[in-house]
């Protein structure tokens, strides 16, 4: 099925969004070809031991989380709806001589391009927002899983997405956004991307959907995965909200006074029953 104006849109503005992060201190390019893991330990100690796995890396964006994981040992194949972006994972994998396949495909349609099932399906770090529908992600990813395969995700915390903070003070957050999915979707403009601060995109309009953490659950059960764990987060590895302070482990929180109040990111492991 052909992207419908809210797939496009949100095409357009990723690929244009790819020049920048390649170039940025974000996603460290140079540090990866040099060696520097980019990916967070908690998924690191999440998957466990990945050699001679097969896995499947959905909305893999640039693939410096991909080529991470292939080389913690998994035999890595990334699907992006972004031309770009993909480009430039495959430029990564030769630059830098980690072995990965990459295929540009909007994820609904994935299962038509990559036929093959995988021992784990990873995914998330700002990925299920720009989905409409998680009835059909979760048929997507039980498609990709073998019997008795893993699939984890960590994501953004649909409390952390509901905070708005464009009319009050620095360092200060009132909930304005809804927690709950709606069919239509939110109209935004890219100011700047997570990875670069200030930029000028020609390509502004994005659409994203807010998806409360019981529909994101709900969507692997009825997909026929049993959940592992769900854990939720004070902290997380980017920075969506100003004001937020950067720790020594360079992780961000939330000023102090909120953060025992809102989760930041949440993260599920599941898998397919044998
Ligand atoms: C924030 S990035 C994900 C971050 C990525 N996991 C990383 O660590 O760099 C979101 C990605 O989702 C992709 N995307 C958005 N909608 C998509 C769709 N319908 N199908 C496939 N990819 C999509 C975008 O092109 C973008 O690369």
């Amino acid at each position: 099925m052909p992207l419908d104006r809210y797939g496009e849109a949100n095409r357009a503005n990723w690929d244009e969004r790819v020049a920048g992060h390649w170039a940025s201190e974000f996603y460290d390019i140079e540090g990866f070809k040099a060696g520097k893991p980019p990916l967070y330990q908690i998924d690191i100690d999440a998957v466990g031991d990945l050699t001679g796995k097969s896995l499947i890396h959905l909305q893999c964006h640039i693939g410096t989380d991909t080529l991470g994981l292939a080389r913690l040992g998994a035999n890595v194949t990334g699907i992006d709806f972004s031309g770009e972006s993909i480009n430039a994972a495959r430029r990564l994998s030769e630059e830098s001589g980690v072995p990965g396949r990459f295929f540009e495909t909007d994820l609904y349609e994935s299962p038509n391009v990559v036929k093959e099932q995988f021992d784990i399906v990873f995914t998330g770090n700002g990925a299920i927002c720009w989905l409409p529908d998680l009835k059909a992600w979760g048929q997507v990813i039980t498609r990709f899983l073998k019997p008795g395969g893993t699939f984890y995700i960590r994501e953004g915390h649909p409390l952390m997405w509901a905070l708005q903070y464009d009319d009050v003070a620095p360092g200060e957050y009132i909930l304005e956004q809804p927690y709950f999915y709606s069919d239509a979707p939110f109209a935004e403009d890219d100011e700047g991307s997570y990875a670069d601060g200030q930029w000028d995109v020609k390509n502004k309009r994005q659409y994203n959907w807010k998806h409360s953490l019981g529909e994101t659950v709900m969507a692997l059960i009825n997909a026929g995965l049993v959940i592992d764990s769900l854990i939720e987060h004070q902290e997380m590895n980017w920075e969506p909200l100003p004001g937020m302070i950067t720790g020594e482990d360079g992780q961000r929180r939330l000023p102090e006074k909120y953060q025992d109040f809102v989760p930041l990111m949440f993260s599920i492991k599941a898998h397919k029953p044998a």
